[in-house]
């Protein structure tokens, strides 16, 4: 292959400079020049556009047909995915290093072989490896076709050749194209061979799952460049300490996003946990101080959490404040809130905040739990037993409605919770069975409602 012409773009104003620079001569950003490939003679078609034709045409005249889903078989991720895999969809699933992701794709790949014929290609694991784990799951013997390989153009001949239905590609940081000169990794290489996978599956027809890794802060590595060339990006994510893996969807071109799929990582692979909603509260055999259970919401599924705070004399002029499972500036404001508005103070207290299991929370619905556990810690007094507390709390010190209010309350009446404090605008219209329901318009009233 000829070698391609390469330059430098700029990832923010999209300048381009023939050599790398610290700078980008156009918009003056650091850091912002990628290589890319520049030589588009010689790689004609590498940009294409998804109609065949470029026609325009009317909206209302374009045909569609309800598009055909199929299946994993996993049912957690059959959710996250709004149904099942969709034929071209190209699907991003992102996660920490070891924290299950070529298993369950193994696991998925080797139910869909029943029926469909799949490709798994990995650029990690040699065959033999992902056979020996395929027999520990007792998976040995389904028809999945494996190829270990990262040189793109290979893979590609490798899919023309075997025309799976499903392709499978662990992982995209692994893979170099020839046509750039960077190393397999870097952004370039990552959102070239995205890109060009991308275009082989719109083309065909196939499905692909790319896997990606995630960097130290958090961010799929290859900043986010991928996330808009796919369809779906899909997080894993978990505690390592807990055996419990939470897979989401942060965007889908084909579903709801905020689906959340739930699984248990065992000595036989990953495992679903269909009814995850008593997953994440600790069994206290009375109340403790300190303690609140929430109701979240995740996606279409209302989820019980239980949020544990720890006041406690702070040492140093600069008070601790730690939040695991949830963001910590949001903890700051309510703090603030909670000074203003009720007039209880922690500025000389460290404050520490977990949500039970390693769940991460992420709606504002858990504020008004989040302060009743801080105030319980602070006064050494347990709230009542069997209360469940959902709520956002705004800055003026209002209690704001959350989505789904009823199905929240329900779902706690179902799990034995007796007691709810919810914000005025939840309170159901109907009583609910077995639940006594406090309705609060103000911070201040929740507080004196709970302790
Ligand atoms: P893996 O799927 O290799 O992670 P990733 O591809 O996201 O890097 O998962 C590896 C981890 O999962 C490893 O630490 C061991 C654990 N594991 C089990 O606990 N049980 C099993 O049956 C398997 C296959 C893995
Ligand atoms: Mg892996």
């Amino acid at each position: 292959m000829s070698k391609q012409k390469t330059s430098y773009s700029c990832q923010a104003c999209g300048a381009t400079s023939p050599k790398w620079q610290g700078q980008c001569p156009g918009c003056g950003e650091w850091n912002t020049l990628v290589e890319t490939v520049a030589d588009t003679g010689a790689t004609a078609g590498r940009f294409q556009s998804l109609a065949a034709d470029g026609q325009i045409r009317q909206l209302a005249d374009v045909e569609t047909a309800e598009l055909p889903r199929t299946a994993t078989g996993l049912d957690e991720l059959d959710r996250v995915l709004g149904g099942g895999l969709v034929p071209g969809g190209v699907v991003l699933i992102g996660g920490d290093p070891g924290i299950g992701k070529s298993t369950l794709l193994l696991q998925a790949m080797t139910r869909l072989a029943i029926n469909r014929k799949v490709l798994y290609v990995s650029g990690e694991e040699s065959p033999q490896q992902i056979a020996l784990r395929a027999r520990r799951l007792q998976l040995g013997d389904a028809p999945v076709a494996l190829l270990a390989e990262i040189g793109l153009e290979k893979i590609l001949n490798g899919l023309t050749q075997v025309k799976p239905d499903v392709a499978v590609i662990d992982s995209i940081q692994t893979l170099y194209t020839e046509a750039l000169t960077s190393a397999p990794g870097s952004v370039a290489q990552v959102r070239e061979c995205a890109a060009q996978l991308t275009r082989y599956a719109k083309r065909t027809g196939t499905t692909i799952l790319l896997v990606g890794h995630v960097t130290k802060e958090g961010a799929l590595a290859g900043p986010r460049v991928l996330e808009h060339i796919v369809d779906a990006v899909l997080y894993f994510e978990g505690d390592t300490h807990s055996s419990f893996r939470l897979i989401r969807a942060i965007k889908n071109r084909f579903g709801a996003v905020n689906e959340l799929g739930v699984f248990a990582m065992t000595d036989k692979g990953l495992r679903e946990v269909s009814n995850p909603s008593a997953l994440f509260l600790s069994q206290h055999r009375e109340p403790v101080p300190g303690s609140c259970v929430l109701v979240t919401q995740e996606g279409s599924r209302p989820m019980l959490v239980e949020v544990q705070a720890l006041v406690d004399d702070a040492h140093s002029p600069q008070p601790r404040r730690l939040a695991v499972g949830m963001e910590q500036n949001r903890l700051a404001l309510l703090l603030a809130v909670l000074h203003r508005h009720a007039g209880i103070a922690a500025f000389d207290q460290d404050v520490f905040i977990n949500a039970v299991g390693g769940v991460r929370i992420v709606e504002p619905a858990a504020d008004l739990a989040v302060l009743l556990a801080i105030v319980s810690s602070l006064k050494n007094r347990a709230l009542p037993d069997k209360l469940i507390v959902f709520g956002e709390v705004g800055l003026a010190g209002e209690v704001r409605p959350v989505q789904r209010g009823q199905e929240r309350l329900r779902e706690a009446a179902k799990l034995g919770f007796t007691q709810a404090i919810v914000p005025k605008a939840n309170r159901p219209r109907q009583a609910i069975d077995g639940m006594t329901i406090t309705a609060v318009e103000r911070l201040a009233d929740a507080v004196g409602a709970a302790l």
